[in-house]
């Protein structure tokens, strides 16, 4: 499998000399249209930072990986279509905005993908979000489907799949063919991870190529066991258990 190191990048405000800006690692850039990698900021590569090092606490793991949701969350959003909103405000004055009109719902991808429900409540009030249940067999890696259980109008939903690593894509794979079994058309599926490999984000781009991928970052590779590198584990048990 593919490992080619990421970039290197000053990091840090503009204004500031080069000189005093470190250098860090910064995500690998894919030439993949509905791929979509967050701005490479100096907060975004703090927090990955924190939650990257193996000796992070679980309660900092989830704090700072919460952060990175926010961010995910609110850019998938931008890809929603708004309508033209004309409002007056309290001083009176007219003001031309925006408004989403449309529904909304969550999926996550059993049990990582459910740590990143906590940002989309936060950005959409009283979201309705579905269940997937994907088992990885640890040797082969191939994905197993236990359990769906789906909001009844999912089709007429814009929908944001939850799963935080993006690895070879199986699990993400199989859950989009449930959700067109539904009835969802692919581009209103919106597809958000903190970490993609390049070979997940690229096969899932080819397969898919109407469904937008916004991720944090995309990583260098895969290891023989189908981990993300350098990755940071495994998302589910650093969030929920270690
Ligand atoms: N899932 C994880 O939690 N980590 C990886 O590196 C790959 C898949």
């Amino acid at each position: 499998m593919s490992t080619q190191e990421a970039p290197n990048q000053h990091v840090g405000p503009d204004y500031k000399p080069t000189s005093e800006r470190p250098e860090a690692t910064v995500s690998k850039s894919l030439s993949l249209d509905n791929v979509h990698i967050l701005p490479q900021t100096s907060q975004l590569i703090a927090c990955l930072t924190m939650i990257r090092d193996k000796s992070t606490n679980r309660a900092d793991f989830i704090f700072y990986s919460n952060r990175i949701n926010r961010l995910l969350v609110e850019e998938a959003l931008n890809h929603l279509p708004v309508l033209p909103h004309n409002i007056t405000t309290a001083v009176g004055r007219p003001y031309a905005g925006v408004k989403f009109e449309g529904r909304i719902c969550g999926v996550s991808i059993m049990r990582a993908g459910e740590a990143m429900e906590q940002a989309l409540r936060e950005c959409c009030r009283s979201v309705r979000i579905g269940k997937i249940l994907i088992q990885r067999d640890e040797e082969t890696s191939n994905p197993t489907l236990f359990y769906d259980k789906l909001p009844a109008d999912i089709k007429d939903r814009w929908v944001i799949l939850l799963d935080p690593m993006l690895a070879t894509g199986g699990s993400a794979l199989m859950a989009i063919d449930v959700l067109l079994s539904k009835g969802v058309p692919e581009e209103h599926i919106l597809f958000i991870n903190l970490i993609a490999s390049p070979e997940g984000a690229a096969k899932f781009a080819k397969k898919f190529p109407k469904i937008r991928i916004v991720t944090a970052f995309v990583d260098e590779g895969l290891n023989e066991k189908n981990y993300i590198v350098p990755g940071l584990g495994d998302f589910g048990d650093r969030f929920y258990t270690l």
